[in-house]
């Protein structure tokens, strides 16, 4: 078996190669990856020594370097390449529509011209746009409200409308807020750590009473995997992690997890534009073939926690130079 999986080098794809690899002894893994600021070699420095695996630098807007990360075939294809940061979407969308509908484009083309058995697309809860109340089953309509959201629609759409005009063997999930070890700092979980460990405050945005689905990555990344093996060609799944909470409720587990006080380091600031309350998905669909999230909520938080507390040498060189431009962008006017 021979996968191409495309973002590798990011917060969950790199999670997926890891434990691919180690759940199936024989499986290949081709890595295509643009290596943009998300995309850190550091995150599979562990993998590049196993056989099995192997690194190719590209763009998936480029079809010459998909056909050559295809080379004489692959089983499937796991897309996980996209531009995903909500707060960077408002400041410049341009790349979110190139990368995360363009780019989906091109990796569909390449499946219907190499005949590929399997394209996974891994989406987001975020497709369905704000849930006021219930929870999104896959056959809601899409109501995205960010030009972040908007791409990754865009894409799921063209995946959808290349299984119904070319019979190309799709397959989407969505999943909800992921976290765990190797997210890039801009996101709210490892963000407010790594600003607690340095003693820095957190931007709460609003009044912090927003509701997101908490899900841990190995649990995302065992989810993809399970829909590629047991899902439903033409099938979209949601993924959710069944830990609803507020911003709030999660900032206090993190002031208080990394010993400091709310007094002294929360800072509520300006609301994200456009900003969704609350996402919430139905995920009996992906239960109904056997996924379902292990890692509790508490543990995996105060794991996460341990983790960034003890691999500061991973982070630390990140929140530096592009990070520091983008930060002041994003929270000096706030
Ligand atoms: O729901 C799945 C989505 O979750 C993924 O598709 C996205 O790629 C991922 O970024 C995430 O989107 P969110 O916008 O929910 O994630 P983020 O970590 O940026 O924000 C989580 C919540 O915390 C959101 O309500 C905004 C808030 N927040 C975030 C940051 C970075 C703050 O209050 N302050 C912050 O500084």
């Amino acid at each position: 078996m021979r996968w191409l999986v495309t973002g590798g080098l990011g917060f969950i794809g790199s999670n997926f190669v890891r434990l691919a690899l180690r759940e199936y002894p024989t499986l290949e893994i081709v890595n295509l990856d643009a290596m943009t600021y998300a995309g850190n070699p550091a995150n599979l420095r562990d993998v590049e020594v196993n056989g099995r695996y192997q690194f190719a630098h590209g763009d998936i807007c480029d079809p010459d370097a998909v056909r050559d990360a295809i080379g004489s075939g692959v089983d499937a294809i796991v897309n996980f390449a996209a531009e995903t940061h909500v707060d960077r979407s408002i400041l410049d969308p341009e790349q979110f529509l190139r990368t995360d509908i363009l780019g989906t484009h091109v990796l569909l083309e390449a499946v219907r011209e190499r005949n590929i058995p399997r394209y996974l697309q891994v989406s987001t809860d975020e497709v369905y746009g704000d849930v006021a109340a219930g929870e999104s089953a896959e056959s809601d309509a899409l109501c995205p409200r960010s030009p972040y959201s908007a791409s990754k629609a865009g894409g799921d759409l063209q995946v959808l409308a290349y299984h119904t005009t070319f019979n190309v063997p799709v397959m989407i999930t969505r999943g909800s807020n992921t976290y765990g070890p190797y997210q890039y700092p801009e996101k709210l979980i490892p963000l407010f750590i790594t600003n607690l460990i340095d003693d820095q405050t957190v931007p709460v945005y609003g009044d912090g009473l927003q509701i997101r689905d908490w899900l841990h990555v190995e649990d995302h990344a065992r989810g993809i995997m399970h829909v590629l093996e047991h899902g439903d060609v033409g099938n979209v799944y949601n993924l959710g992690g069944g830990n609803p909470h507020t911003n709030l409720s999660i900032t206090e587990r993190l002031v208080s997890g990394c010993g400091r006080a709310m007094k002294t380091h929360v800072r509520h600031v300006a609301d994200r534009e456009g900003h969704d309350r609350r996402y919430a998905v139905d995920s009996t669909k992906a239960h109904g073939i056997g996924w379902s999230p292990r890692v509790a909520f508490e543990d995996g938080l105060h794991s996460t926690i341990a983790w960034y507390q003890a691999n500061e040498d991973w982070w630390r060189p990140l929140k530096s130079g592009e990070f520091l431009d983008y930060y002041k962008r994003q929270y000096a006017h706030r």
